[in-house]
């Protein structure tokens, strides 16, 4: 690399994200509240965390596609672009082409009425005006680089006639269509059994390495998790409470939830063993504990986990934010 040459910005970053709800005669409530992290191409980034989170909010927020009366306050930049301020047509373009995102159900991003190869052709000439036949020749091609076989035949099938499996593939391609830098996956192998979703979760490592994107995938599955990600970021009420790589969380979890999270979860050996699940619920929007929101639920809390939690920063992007992190650091020799 030449000396002058500047480093490519990550694919995606965030920057103190928050979004707010307030329905009329309601109290308004922060669904995500302050998250933030970078991602280069070709990494994936996972979110873990219990149903209510946040997480598809936070995923939605980036998209833009938030209904009107949400309150989102943030930086959201792609390859170094700040695409929140954009107008909402321009963001529409950068949707389906610079960004993608696959869901849980794949009928809720498919059109019922039309077929798979008119989805994906259509998608193709919106966003980059080819004409027709060149579009649905790319269609035939991405519906047989996820592996759908008889792609040709395919391509004339409605959403409902296909099998889960092959549908949440279709909705892959779909997603591929104009190669996206980026990919959102909101829990998008959960409705499947799991020989099947084992498949989507290799396709899906597969061709993000292969196409170089950024991926933030979406899960509660500590196993899923493990499977799929470069670096995780835990979620609890709407906050993130631990990120780091993988291989940093899972061998050395630092937030007491993560260790709740990670020692709940089946292990192959230990299948009938009782195991250790994190006591009580997540906490209500509207109710949020002062402090630590985890303290309620955690064995280790103390009487300064009702003051604001520190947020301690590590090397390498990790990040903790609970009180013991900081007696941690502290014991560590220099
Ligand atoms: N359109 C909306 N209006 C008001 N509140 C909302 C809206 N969408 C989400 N919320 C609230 O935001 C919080 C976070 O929801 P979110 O859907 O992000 O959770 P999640 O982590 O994706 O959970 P799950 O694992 O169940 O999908 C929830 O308390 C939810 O009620
Ligand atoms: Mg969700």
């Amino acid at each position: 690399m030449p000396l002058d040459a500047t480093p490519e910005p990550p694919a995606l970053e965030v920057e103190g994200l928050t979004v707010r709800f307030r329905k009329r005669d309601e109290q308004e409530v922060c669904a995500v509240n302050g998250v933030g992290f970078s991602l280069a191409r070709g990494k994936v980034m996972t979110i873990l965390g219990e149903s209510g989170s946040g997480k598809s909010v936070s995923l939605k927020a980036v998209m833009g596609l938030l209904p009107g009366f949400a309150k989102v306050e943030g930086q959201v930049r792609m390859a170094g672009r700040d695409i929140l301020s954009l107008p909402p047509a321009e963001l529409a373009k950068l949707r389906g082409s610079k960004v993608s995102m696959i869901f849980q159900e794949p009928m809720s991003a498919m059109d019922p009425v039309y077929t798979i190869g008119d989805q994906i052709a259509e998608t193709i000439i919106q966003h980059e005006g080819t004409d027709r036949a060149t579009a649905m020749a790319r269609a035939k091609r991405l519906l047989e680089r996820v592996s759908i076989p008889s792609a040709a035949r395919r391509l004339k099938n409605y959403p409902h006639e296909m099998s889960g499996g092959m549908r949440q593939r279709a909705m892959i391609a779909l997603a591929l269509a104009c190669d996206p830098l980026v990919l959102l996956a909101d829990e998008p192998t959960t409705a499947l059994d799991v020989t099947v979703q084992i498949q989507i979760l290799m396709l899906l490592r597969e061709l993000q390495a292969e196409l170089g994107m950024a991926v933030v995938f979406v899960t509660h599955d500590v196993g899923v998790a493990a499977e799929i990600s470069d670096q995780i970021a835990v979620m609890y009420a709407g906050r993130f409470v631990e990120t780091g790589t993988l291989r940093g969380v899972m061998r050395d979890p630092q937030h007491p939830y993560t260790r709740g999270l990670l020692s709940s979860t089946v292990h192959g050996g230990m299948r009938k063993t009782l195991l250790r699940t994190i006591p009580g619920n997540p906490p209500s929007l509207a109710a949020l504990p002062e402090g630590c929101h985890f303290r309620p639920r955690c064995a280790e809390a103390v009487a300064g986990c009702q003051r604001e939690p520190p947020v301690v920063r590590g090397e390498t992007g990790t990040m903790v934010r609970c009180l013991h992190a900081v007696a941690a650091e502290a014991a560590v020799p220099a």
